[in-house]
């Protein structure tokens, strides 16, 4: 097996309300190598929001210890927690967080201007990932010009644009019909077969099925983690019609 991009052990939440102390997450270990799909599932309450700011360096543990591609980021200041998240993470919301009457092209653009990447490199950038997931031909449609479907998917290139080591999803079709939702699942598989790393929280167990892991919460504790089966009796079928990319 490859080295753990993920590594957690033993992490703790605590949230103290009025005097009283809630375990959102209670004694959760798990490692996640480069290239898996794994999807977080649980019942609502069962702590995988808080999982998820975890994970995508948006808060601490209360304890325990969790490194992030090699490095400890459990006791990290704020300034430290948002470099990790410029970096390392690609985060996709159920929200799409997307500029409502701005293009395709320049919502793709915005972490790179942020970053100080040159004009040029990143309409060069832009274009490639929106070609990525099937939106060359969209790139200057604003985001209230695209179906919600469409929408998610420019949310998938521009977290895609920094590169980053994980790809993070809370509930990432929460917001989506049937069909959008498939739509929005295969990019996941092919970006997955390309070899990036996907990490999806869901509570939908048909969106779960898409992915070769899962991992189910309760309680802010782990109840399962087992390869999934489905997915994989299917592999052979999804890598033989999934397109070749360079
Ligand atoms: N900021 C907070 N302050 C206090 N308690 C919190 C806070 N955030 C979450 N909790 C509590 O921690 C527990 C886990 O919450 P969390 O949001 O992680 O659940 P979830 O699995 O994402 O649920 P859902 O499926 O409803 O989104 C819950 O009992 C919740 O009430
Ligand atoms: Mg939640």
């Amino acid at each position: 097996m490859s080295q753990p991009i993920i590594k957690i052990t033993d992490v703790h939440k605590i949230y103290t309300v009025g005097g009283q102390e809630i375990a959102a997450l209670d004694g959760v270990s798990f490692e996640i190598c480069k290239g898996e799909f794994v999807a977080i599932m649980g019942p609502s309450g069962s702590g995988k929001s808080t999982l998820m700011h975890m994970l995508g360096a948006l808060d601490i543990p209360t304890s325990g210890t969790y490194v992030l591609d090699g490095e400890d980021v459990s006791a990290a200041s704020d300034d430290e927690l948002a470099d990790v998240r410029n970096q390392k993470i690609g985060f996709i919301f159920q929200a799409f967080n997307l500029l409502p009457r701005t293009t395709a092209l320049k919502n793709v653009s915005l972490p790179m201007m942020y970053a100080g990447i040159h004009k040029d490199e990143r309409e060069r950038r832009a274009k490639k990932y929106l070609e990525l997931v099937g939106l060359g031909d969209r790139i200057f449609n604003t985001s209230n010009q695209l179906s919600g479907g469409q929408q998610q998917r420019v949310a998938i290139a521009r977290a895609l644009t920094m590169s980053p080591s994980i790809l993070l999803a809370d509930e990432p079709t929460g917001n989506l019909p049937t069909n959008q939702s498939l739509e929005v699942m295969k990019i996941f598989q092919e970006l997955n077969d390309e070899g990036h790393t996907v990490v999806m929280i869901t509570h939908e167990p048909e969106i779960a099925e898409h992915a070769k892991r899962i991992i189910v919460l309760r309680d802010g504790k782990i109840i399962s983690d087992q390869p999934n089966s489905k997915r994989r009796s299917q592999d052979g079928q999804n890598n033989k019609s999934s397109k070749k990319k360079s």
